[in-house]
């Protein structure tokens, strides 16, 4: 049996995991029995991006809505006839949690007779069997999949199939989900469910589908990755002038919906996740009249998804505004005004800015700019000790790379010279070791002690290894040496990454490479000199 709680875990963002548990700790409080349901099953199942989270409690949903507010989600709508909420929980996770419940239809189109059910039950009013699903999220049941009809084995066919021969005749608005389900997945309807299809479709059915079905499909519509697409099939079926008569693929700005989703992918491969329903909603309609756009916005039932779609001209506005204004007179300062924007917005202005600087600021966010990081001497910070590990790292990094941004530090060297006095102190030597008693002690003494005493070098009494460049540099000094040797080795650190990388400095290297203690060492100090000799003799020959 398939490990649905682990395949949850890996296929949900880590916001969705948060949802869940967070919706998990208000159903238990209530005492409710929860449950995953819908779509989000379907995903887990078939491998697709999981969109939204459906639940079901047994009970009423509306009892959980302070608790979930005070954990901070958003009510966008709450429906008391079916006593469910709509809502967007931290993260920007699209949630709906609905009472478990069973719907009796008297008459196709009209609103069914609502009771509170059991789970089962619930699963029995749903559109197709590959939505009627449901997964237990409470203690000593969590994982168990209930699929009552058969869903895991439709979508391993790959088919959209309704539960029963009156599906679309009870509820219309499913031949709009057929349609948007069969394009998203590229799916058929299974022959039955086809053939119900066409005869809904002949006998118009779609007439008596209730306004608040027609303004949650048109919210669907805001969901879809190719909602282009499925606008199309909409209008090819002729549900897109249910949705609104004067709506049609001509109404839709195409160039800017392609032009937003290639944005988006962009900015995702970037890290961001800008919720793009509104901007989805706005090219969708870009050439509908304001009356029919006001009617669209009156019929969706979630209202923060409206309210951002109405702020969508003003935020770009405004942010274009910003960005030639002062704020934005630099490129650092322009990137820090970016950063702090809503990718929403960076997103829709990237596609409708009318002025070229706006636009060309944007690009250089999302490209050039950001290349300007890689010239962060990291190898250097780290020598420096400006490491993650110390508080002022992301201050320091960040400041560092504004100034590059702004070009005011031009080179490596120029850098460095801003890094360096910035670096923490070195840590304070280690403490000596314990001193230890007893006879194993006193052997390791005396040993520690031979062999401090024996020389490193051939030479004699000369066994400290500082000593030697102190002898190679001025031979006679070896208390200098010595002094040198006490001293903390901070500054021969410090002083490395400056050597390295400061090319004006080469002349004063080569000063310095002869006194290399190996090479001057008393022993091998004759051979080079008789080396040397011969030499410029060669090279006469040559001539
Ligand atoms: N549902 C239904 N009939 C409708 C609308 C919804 O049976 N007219 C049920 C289905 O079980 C559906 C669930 O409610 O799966 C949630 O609906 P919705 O969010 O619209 O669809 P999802 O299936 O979740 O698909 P997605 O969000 O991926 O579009």
């Amino acid at each position: 049996m398939a490990d649905y709680i682990y395949t949850l875990e890996t296929r949900l963002s880590p916001d969705q995991q948060k949802a869940i548990a967070l919706v998990s700790d208000a159903a238990k409080a209530a005492e409710m029995n929860l449950y995953l349901t819908g779509g989000a099953i379907r995903d887990i199942v078939t491998g697709f991006p999981i969109r939204d989270l459906d639940f079901a409690v047994q009970g009423n949903a509306l009892k959980l809505r302070k608790d979930l507010e005070k954990a901070g989600a958003v009510i966008g709508d709450a429906d008391d006839d079916t006593r469910s909420l709509l809502l967007t929980l931290p993260g920007g996770v699209r949630a709906e949690i609905a009472m478990a419940r069973s719907e009796i239809y008297d008459k196709p189109g009209k609103a069914p007779q609502i009771a509170p059910s059991t789970i089962i039950e619930d699963l029995r009013r749903r559109d197709f069997t590959v939505n009627a699903m449901a997964l237990s999220m409470n203690e000593g049941s969590r994982g168990l999949l209930m699929d009552p009809f058969n869903g895991v084995a439709d979508i391993e066919a790959k088919v959209i199939r309704v539960l029963h021969n009156y599906a679309f005749l009870e509820d219309p608005s499913r031949m709009i989900r057929a349609t948007r389900f069969a394009t998203r997945f590229h799916w058929p309807l299974e022959e039955r469910t086809q053939a119900r299809y066409e005869s809904g479709k002949e006998n118009g059915y779609i007439e008596h589908i209730r306004n608040s079905s027609i303004g949650y499909e048109i919210e669907q519509l805001a969901y879809e990755d190719d909602a282009l697409g499925v606008l199309k099939a909409y209008e090819k079926e002729g549900w897109l002038k249910v949705l609104n008569p004067r709506w049609s693929t001509a109404k839709a700005d195409t160039a800017g919906l392609g032009a937003l989703m290639k944005t988006r992918q962009q900015m995702n491969e970037l890290g961001y996740t800008p919720e793009v329903a509104p901007a989805v909603l706005h090219f969708l309609t870009e050439r509908l009249g304001d009356k029919d756009i006001s009617d669209l916005r009156r019929a969706i039932p979630r209202k923060d998804l409206v309210e951002a779609w109405k702020d969508l001209d003003a935020n770009a506005h405004s942010l274009a505004k910003r960005l030639t204004g002062k704020e934005a007179a630099t490129p650092s300062r322009t990137w820090q005004l970016l950063s702090s924007a809503r990718p929403e917005m960076i997103l829709f202005l990237a596609i409708t800015a009318r002025q070229q600087a706006v636009a060309q600021k944007i690009k250089n966010f999302f490209t050039k700019w950001r290349q300007v990081k890689q010239k962060l001497p990291l190898p250097e910070m780290t020598e420096l000790r400006i490491t993650t590990e110390i508080p002022s790292y992301a201050k320091i990094s960040n400041d560092v790379f504004l100034l590059l941004l702004d070009g005011k530090l031009r080179s490596r060297t120029e850098t460095l010279k801003y890094l360096k006095p910035l670096a923490p102190p070195p840590p304070p030597p280690p403490p000596p070791p314990p001193v230890k008693r007893g006879r194993a002690a006193k052997a390791a003494a005396i040993a520690a002690a031979e062999a401090a005493a024996k020389p490193i070098g051939k030479g004699k009494g000369k066994g400290k290894v500082a000593e030697a460049p102190a002898v190679a540099v001025a031979p006679v000094v070896p208390d200098k040496a010595k002094a040198a040797a006490a001293k903390p080795m901070a500054p021969v650190k410090t002083a490395k990454p400056a050597a390295a990388v400061q090319p004006k400095q080469a002349g004063k290297v080569p000063a310095k490479k002869p006194a290399k203690p190996v090479k001057t060492k008393p022993a091998k100090a004759k051979k080079p000199a008789a080396k040397a000799k011969p030499k410029p003799k060669a090279s006469k020959k040559k001539k």
